[in-house]
């Protein structure tokens, strides 16, 4: 405390000028430093790892679809996550032939069986050039991927994990206990610096993780190559991973602003074809949701999808009710919800059945029945004759058949 007399008055101020100084310039100095080194660690600049770049839509060449070709068929599978041996099973049960056969998937080809199936299917898929689109899992392993080739772009960084890799050398261990020693780990080793190399919520060494360290370059670049979107205009169909929207969802579906309230501009508006095409683009491209990588493999949309599609009316010339829409239905394909099992509806098709829940592999199978230029009745196909399967009514006026196996 200050007392108020003389020469202990200055000694006493100069304590208080000497605090004052220390505290606030030295504190505000370590603030500074915790601030910039927050900053840094914050700061760092990740490259882009989701691999999306120009990659969204994709079309399904002509040349694959079944139309007026009574032996060509396409089988569009369910989720599969590295249950090669169902795969293996289910194509069996459709006498698949790779020659005559165009096999598509809908994404989600690895992660719950072990590292070395996923491996498998993964090779299966890349080696025969299987059509497909992306699941939310395969993005996952595309950006760890990612983030691997760039960590071991950086000096020291192939010797990190390649230290990880020895000292967890077990690909298919309890993950959760390698998380914890993990977190362990860099708090000892002298790797500690790496730690921040690893974003925000991302942690090594899961399945995701483990596919991503043992893909071939071959492997990666066939996932990367997948778009989230295989759209076939000339068979009015649409595969993706989780969902699509079929319209803006805070919009009346007369609204201007949804695709399928009014008919585009095209040079002729009796071009049928033309019209449909440029329709179904509009709904893939001028929806923003359906434009989101994030939404397009996550989302589960398929009563909307078949709610507005059941209100397409065509192009009757006639005035449109409230109740109906001046347009063409088209039909999705998808999985991602295993929780549902099959759920077929008129419009949308969704096949994930849970294989790697010990449930089921499902697969559609179109031959040129299903298509409306068919000249024959579904089912004449020899091919196509497994004891389980159900027959359904797909796009314009067509059939389509279900087949599954089990994966128990
Ligand atoms: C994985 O499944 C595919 C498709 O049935 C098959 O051709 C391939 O031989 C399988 N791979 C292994 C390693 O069993
Ligand atoms: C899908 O749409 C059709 C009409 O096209 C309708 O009859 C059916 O009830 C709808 N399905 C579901 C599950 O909503």
């Amino acid at each position: 405390m200050c007392i108020w007399s003389g020469d202990s008055l200055r000694t006493c101020f100069s304590f208080t000028v000497v605090a004052f100084f220390l505290t606030f310039v030295f504190v505000d100095g370590v603030v500074q430093e915790i601030k910039e080194n927050r900053a840094f660690k914050q700061k760092i600049d990740f490259p882009d790892f989701g691999h999306y770049n120009g990659n969204f839509i994709k079309n399904i060449p002509d040349s694959v679809l079944p139309i007026d070709d009574r032996e060509k068929r396409i089988i569009a599978v369910g989720d599969i996550h590295g249950m090669n041996s169902s795969l293996t099973e289910l194509l069996d049960e459709i006498h698949y032939d790779s020659e005559r056969d165009s096999l598509i998937h809908v994404g989600d080809l690895e992660t719950r069986a072990t590292i070395h199936d996923s491996i498998d299917v993964l090779s299966f898929m890349s080696s025969n050039k299987i059509l497909g689109v992306r699941g939310n899992n395969d993005q996952k392993v595309i950006e760890w991927r990612a983030w691997m080739d760039w960590i071991l772009s950086l000096p020291g960084g192939e010797e990190w994990l390649s230290v990880m890799d020895k000292r967890w050398p077990n690909l298919d261990g309890d993950k959760r206990l390698q998380r914890v020693e993990l977190e362990n780990w860099f708090k000892t080793s002298k790797y500690a610096s790496w730690k921040k190399m690893v974003p925000a919520g991302w942690h090594p060494l899961g399945n995701h993780y483990r596919v991503a360290r043992a893909m071939s370059p071959g492997l990666f670049e066939y996932l990367i190559s997948l778009p989230l979107v295989l759209h076939s205009p000339t068979g009015h169909m649409v595969f993706v991973h989780a969902g699509l929207l079929s319209s803006h969802p805070k919009l009346q579906a007369s609204d201007p602003r949804q695709p399928l309230s009014h008919w585009p501009t095209v040079d002729d508006q009796h071009d049928i074809a033309k019209l449909r095409n440029q329709q179904e683009l509009a709904v893939l491209t001028e929806i923003p949701e359906n434009k989101d990588p994030w939404t397009v493999t996550n989302i589960k949309s398929s009563q909307l999808w078949n709610d507005t599609m059941s209100k397409c009316s065509g192009n009757s010339g006639e005035a449109y009710q409230s109740s109906s829409l001046p347009c063409y239905p088209f039909t999705v394909v998808y999985g991602h919800a295993a929780g549902r099992g099959l759920d077929i509806k008129r419009w949308s098709i969704g096949l994930d059945t849970g294989c790697s829940y010990g449930r089921r592999l499902s697969a559609v199978v179109l031959d040129e029945s299903s298509f409306s230029s068919a000249t024959y009745q579904f089912g004449d196909n020899k091919h196509v004759r497994a004891p389980q399967s159900q027959e359904i009514d797909f796009g314009d006026n067509g059939q389509a058949r279900i087949v599954s196996v089990s994966c128990a």
